[in-house]
């Protein structure tokens, strides 16, 4: 113990470089730097390459059609997603390979071949098309981490129907605003799901979601947990989707999509109260994450490719589902908690399937550290050859940890920074060249030009600023589902002809990005993305509430914290019944995800004179900082009251 514990510290001194190794850069896919230059060269013919790797119905006629903030990737071609998934690798040798190897958190385990996946998505299709489901339709998937999650996006794909996946761990409100929003009109959903041992009662959510979501024609309940959930079927409505599958048809022929038309919607956390509902279209998209999945992973015929990411996330659609598959890989999938039933499941998974690329986030590995090295040494993980972070800032601490003892210092560690907007990774190293230092995403994937920004939008060739992206890439986001001017408007306006993402991130004298969070509203909760603003709108939702203002405040292991300020209406009085009542409020409103860790009542919120809250003094007293400059608060002692009472609460 204290011997390794020296190994990283000295490792960290040493402010060392990890150069990528011989054995490793000899067999990569990429072994050069050369491919940083050509794609520079002409970005267009970089990523025509890898669209001709894929199989297209028709060619496109141009690349790139750009229309600043407007992007139009391989017009005029026509392919379908699950063709490429699946029909393009039945009739090799990878047949019956294993396309999804499933493990359930009871110990239940599934491998489903390629043409196990070809049987069960065509069928799917057709029950879709039964039901009356035409191209163009939404359909919204709740489900949890189960194989028929990936066969219901690919069925929806393969009749060109967008799908929009909604996280297991969303409450029934949040579910019906993202049906609502996007006007779904078959909501797939199961009887329920397991997570530490307990049921996830989704069908149950569903049925609350519905009322007052009238878009929804019928419901699809795959039997997950059978006797374990009370659930009720209503007639006409509900369907069971293994008798759906009984006597649907074995083949159903693929929709030609245009390379533009939506393959799915995503909602995810903005600067407002209400989610954006993030549209990705089918062929830049594809080609997106299939080079990426190639490129960033070394991905190879012979791999295992574990992400630890759930389906509902675009971590799970990119990479569980399309860029795997589009590669023909083999990708695993596992439905539940990571110390279920102990701590060290994730790495009995790994030896048991003999995973070679394991892909997670920094909060995981954070909380791995903080269990200690006894858990994934009780295991062989010596299958593994190459190791993912993504979703939050890696601190070098757990970059080492990470490294040391579930690399076993001879995998490179790919830190890859992205958002459900990029739909595929844009900063990242290339693990056969790049030389890593730990905590650094290092550098844009070839073709991608991003740049850090001052105020201005002047580039900072050495220092910190904001993070831009200066010219599209194929797997961009399209639009704001059914709202093109927040499109514009949230990510086009900051500066001019740049697109925004949100991130400050610091450049050093190599050029190397590190990445250093979010400079808006957004907070970053375990790798989720939860907006302030919806977390008040939550609290405010509670009849006991006047007004609430909303932080991240660090957290040693999950990133940050909630922390919530809330003024009480003048009637209520504040007591400790009231803050889990709150808390329990938001977990109501929008899931667990968005649970504040601390409440704190206080008479007034430190506000401007022109009545906007100051949230950077509430992180100052919820971080325990000196409070910095108060002079232009409309009551400074206000802020000296609350930091008060922060501490008094914390002692
Ligand atoms: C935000 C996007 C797409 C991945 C899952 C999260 C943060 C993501 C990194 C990284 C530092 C990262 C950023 C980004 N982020 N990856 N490697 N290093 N920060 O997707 O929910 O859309 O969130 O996650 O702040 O803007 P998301």
């Amino acid at each position: 113990m204290a011997k390794e514990a020296k190994t990283i510290l000295d490792l960290l001194k040493e402010k060392r470089v990890f150069s990528p190794r011989k054995d490793f850069s000899e067999n990569a896919h990429v072994k050069s730097e050369s491919v940083y230059k050509k794609a520079s060269r002409s970005r267009e013919a970089f990523w025509e390459g890898f669209a001709k790797e894929l199989d297209w119905y028709k060619k496109w006629r141009k690349v790139l059609d750009w229309k600043t903030p407007h992007s139009k990737w391989f017009v005029g071609g026509k392919i379908n997603i699950s063709y490429n998934c699946i029909d393009r690798h039945i009739n090799t040798a990878r047949k019956n390979k294993a396309a999804i190897i499933w493990e359930g958190e009871p110990g239940d385990s599934r491998v489903i071949t390629y043409w196990d996946l070809y049987r069960e998505v065509n069928k799917f299709a057709n029950v879709l098309k039964k039901l009356g489901v035409k191209k163009g339709d939404r359909i919204t998937i709740y489900l949890p981490m189960i194989p028929e999650a990936a066969v219901a996006m690919l069925a929806c794909a393969r009749i060109g129907a967008p799908h929009s996946v909604v996280f297991g761990g969303f409450s029934a409100d949040s579910l019906r605003d993202r049906i609502n929003d996007s006007q779904a009109k078959i909501l797939i959903t199961s009887d329920g799901g397991f997570r530490r041992g307990s049921v996830v009662p989704l069908k149950k959510n569903a049925d609350e979601a519905l009322f007052g979501a009238a878009s929804i024609e019928k419901v699809i309940v795959v039997k997950r947990v059978g006797e374990k959930a009370q659930i009720e079927m209503k007639e006409k409505r509900d369907l069971w989707w293994h008798e759906l599958m009984e006597n649907a048809p074995q083949y159903c022929e693929p929709e030609k999509m245009d390379s533009e038309d939506m393959l799915y919607i995503l909602y995810t956390s903005g600067t407002t109260g209400k989610p954006k509902g993030i549209v990705h279209t089918t062929g830049g998209y594809l080609v997106g994450v299939y080079a990426t999945t190639k490129w960033v992973f070394d991905l190879k015929e012979e791999d295992t490719f574990w992400c630890t990411a759930d389906i509902g996330w675009v971590t799970g659609h990119s990479y569980i589902v399309y860029g795997p598959l589009a590669n023909g890989a083999t990708s695993l999938m596992y439905e539940g908690a990571p110390d279920y039933p102990d701590r060290d499941r994730f790495w009995e998974i790994v030896e048991k399937y003999g995973v070679n690329i394991f892909y997670t986030a920094p909060t995981a590995i954070r909380v791995f550290m903080k269990w200690g090295e006894e858990y994934p040494r009780k295991h062989d993980l010596s299958t593994l050859r190459l190791l993912g972070s993504v979703g939050e800032p890696i601190n070098p601490e757990a970059w080492m940890w990470y490294y040391v003892n579930i690399g076993n210092k001879k995998c490179p560690i790919v830190d890859t920074w992205w958002q459900t907007e990029t739909g595929m990774i844009l900063i990242t190293p290339l693990p056969g060249v790049t030389k890593l230092k730990p905590a650094s995403a290092t550098k844009p994937f070839p073709g991608i030009e991003a740049d850090v920004v001052d105020e201005n939008g002047k580039s900072i060739e050495v220092g910190a600023g904001y993070l831009v992206l200066k010219s599209p890439w194929p797997a961009m986001l399209r639009t704001i589902y059914g709202d093109p001017e927040r499109y514009v408007q949230q990510y086009w306006s900051r500066f001019p002809n740049m697109y925004f993402t949100g991130d400050g991130a610091k450049r050093d004298k190599d050029g190397y990005l590190w990445l250093l969070g979010r400079v808006d509203d957004v907070m970053n909760v375990a790798g989720h993305r939860v907006s302030t603003m919806e977390v008040e709108s939550a609290l405010v939702d509670h009849p006991s509430v006047a007004e609430a203002a909303v932080i991240g405040k660090t957290d040693e292991l999950k990133g940050q914290a909630i922390s919530a300020f809330v003024t009480l209406k003048e009637s209520i009085k504040s007591n400790s019944g009231l803050v889990d009542e709150l808390k329990k409020h938001v977990t109501k409103k929008i899931g667990a995800i968005a649970r504040p860790d601390d409440i704190i009542f206080t008479a007034e919120l430190p506000k401007t004179r022109s009545g906007k809250i100051m949230r950077r003094l509430l992180r100052d007293i919820a971080e325990g900082r000196a409070l910095g400059d108060t002079t232009t608060l409309a009551d400074p002692t206000i802020v000296r009251q609350l930091k008060d009472k922060y501490e008094d609460k914390e002692g």
